[in-house]
């Protein structure tokens, strides 16, 4: 396997926002508002192309070729185009016989799929579990796509999507076939959703890390459905899981508090960061719950989130942050702004459907 996320992977995907409603000239947009916004500086790195990117039958050799209405100048030309633009290429498939969307998909087609993906010059593939399955196991189908991609020499960010059906934890950090994996549903702009993923992660917790991050899937951050501090406490749970960042918002129009929240560097920080475990809950609680990860240089971050409406006084000492010490301080992740820890005890008014966030030092 390439050693192609040490840290968890960063960038945009077309699905949240577009669904199949896209083309070249829109993924061109993108890129450039990538750029423009700071999000590429912040670290945004793969643009990609999620499902209905390809005609709707193979072409006689096998090729799978995208749809000349969508990509009138092919895949490579953009591909080009982003690597110009210090940005890379995502594209998508399934490990079945067909994509969520009915498109041609991969399954007993990997070679020929693996090798136009690299000749127009793709970084990462993101593989759907939707179509036949044949016989085989989840693993199996996964494992043949890997070795497709090694196979062509290009290295290639594999992203699994399998929902966490085939209990990608159990094998994938030993056999090495992907660089993150989905273990959940669809996540869709919604409170309640966004706190259903959040729940599913703590179970995995002890089995990630470089090259083997839990998907809890995209940011729904800026788009409608959420508010923005129900986004901004996605973002921070994300960041503190040690998730993939793939903002999934239209960043051609977002408004400036989004673009503030997604470009955070103090935020990115935290996620970028490995000190051997993501960020667990303290409680199981319904209302209140505090998040807490540690971070490489010896302190830690907290997300201090706020599951219910009313706004609440959510409180932690530095014995819960397992951090030790009478000089310690917190800062705001999202002002900057640094305050002392008085008696060990740390007190946050959170606004409902909010996080605050910190680090402990
Ligand atoms: C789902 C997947 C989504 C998106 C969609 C495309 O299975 O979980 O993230 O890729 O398919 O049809």
């Amino acid at each position: 396997m390439h050693d192609l996320a040490p840290t968890p992977p960063m960038g945009w995907n077309t699905w949240n926002a577009l669904r199949g409603d896209y083309t070249d000239a829109t993924i061109r947009e993108i890129a450039g508002a990538l750029v423009s916004s700071g999000m590429a500086a912040a670290g945004y790195e793969y643009v990609c192309i999620d499902d209905c990117w390809s005609e709707m039958t193979r072409r006689d050799d096998g090729r799978l070729l995208p749809d000349p209405a969508k990509f009138p100048d092919g895949i490579a030309a953009l591909a080009d185009d982003l690597h110009g633009r210090g940005l890379k290429l995502g594209i998508y498939s399934s490990a079945g016989s067909v994509t969520c969307e009915g498109y041609p998909a991969a399954l007993g087609h990997e070679a020929i799929d693996a090798q136009s993906w690299a000749e127009w010059g793709v970084d990462l593939l993101k593989y759907d579990n939707c179509g036949d399955h044949g016989d085989l196991t989840c693993q199996q189908r996964y494992e043949a796509m890997a070795a497709a991609l090694i196979a062509t020499g290009r290295p290639i960010l594999f992203s699994l999507c399998d929902w966490g059906e085939g209990r990608d934890w159990e094998w994938n950090g030993e056999a090495q076939v992907g660089h993150m994996w989905r273990n959940t549903y669809d996540v869709r702009p919604d409170w309640a959703k966004v706190l259903e993923l959040l729940d599913q992660q703590p179970a995995v917790a002890d089995r990630i890390g470089p090259n083997n991050w839990a998907d809890p899937d995209m940011l729904e951050v800026g788009n409608p459905g959420l508010t923005v501090r129900e986004s901004r406490a996605q973002f921070a749970l994300w960041c503190a899981l040690n998730a993939p960042l793939i903002a999934g918002n239209d960043v051609r129009t977002m408004t400036d508090d989004i673009r503030d929240v997604l470009t955070n560097a103090r935020a990115i920080a935290v996620n970028q960061d490995w000190a051997g475990r993501p960020a667990t809950p303290l409680t199981t609680g319904t209302t209140t719950q505090v998040w807490v990860k540690p971070m490489s240089g010896g302190g830690a971050a907290a997300v201090l989130l706020n599951r219910a409406d009313p706004s609440a006084v959510i409180e932690v000492t530095l014995d819960d942050l397992g951090l030790t010490g009478t000089e310690a301080a917190t800062t705001d992740v999202w002002t900057g702004e640094v305050s002392p820890v008085i008696d060990g005890q740390i007190a946050v008014e959170v606004a409902g459907h909010d996080a605050a966030f910190i680090t402990v030092r």
